[in-house]
């Protein structure tokens, strides 16, 4: 990827917006509901996955009635440009025993499956009361590893995408909407 040394640059990277803010809100608020009703007054712990889903993970939160707590994990899929290298490595693990509590995962992408079907492995290992998991996106097309999320709120064609969260190269996280990344500029 070409460094992004200016506001032009920065800008021209920007294809198209595929999502607007407008419809993640929606979508978010039509999820929290659907927690709320998965779990009817239980208590849930959300397990936000970093960096991608810190966003995503902010709104969800606030979307939903049931009491809930929050946890962080950070797993970093290696990228060569807007290529997977197959390498997932979990850098922070949660800081609790999970073994009492309803988890929720809260992702922002499953793209090959293979970041998910690691965490789901290593999770359900430690004795969850229950476990599932929603992303806000879904590229199933992609799929290397067989995983299947229990609500994604939209599914994607294979385009490499930014915003709300997502990244290319550590920038565009918090562009207000997801877009297709602009890859003609040398990657
Ligand atoms: P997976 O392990 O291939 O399913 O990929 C999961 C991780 O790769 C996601 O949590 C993202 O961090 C990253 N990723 C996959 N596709 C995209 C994309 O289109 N844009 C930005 N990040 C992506
Ligand atoms: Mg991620």
């Amino acid at each position: 990827m070409k460094e992004i040394r200016s506001q032009e640059d920065f800008d021209g990277r920007i294809k198209r917006i595929l999502i607007t803010k407008e419809e993640i809100a929606a979508a978010i608020e039509k999820a929290g509901k659907e927690i709320d009703k998965l779990y009817d007054g239980r208590p849930i712990l959300l397990v936000s996955i970093l960096k991608g889903a810190f966003v995503f993970m902010a709104d969800l939160c606030r979307a939903v009635s049931v009491p809930c707590e929050i946890g962080f994990m950070c797993a970093k899929s290696y990228y060569e440009g807007t290529v997977s290298s197959g390498v997932v490595k979990i850098t922070m693990d949660l800081d609790r025993d999970i073994s009492g509590y309803h988890v929720v995962i809260v992702e922002d992408i499953i793209d090959t499956g293979r970041t998910l079907s690691d965490i789901a492995r290593l999770l359900k290992a430690r004795d969850p009361l229950s476990f599932h998991v929603v992303t806000l996106l879904d590229k199933p097309s992609r799929r290397l590893v067989e995983f299947e999320a229990d609500i994604a709120l939209f599914t994607i064609p294979d385009h490499f995408v930014i915003g709300y969260g997502l990244d290319c190269g550590e920038y565009f996280r918090n562009l207000p909407y997801i877009a297709e990344y602009n890859e003609k500029e040398g990657n």
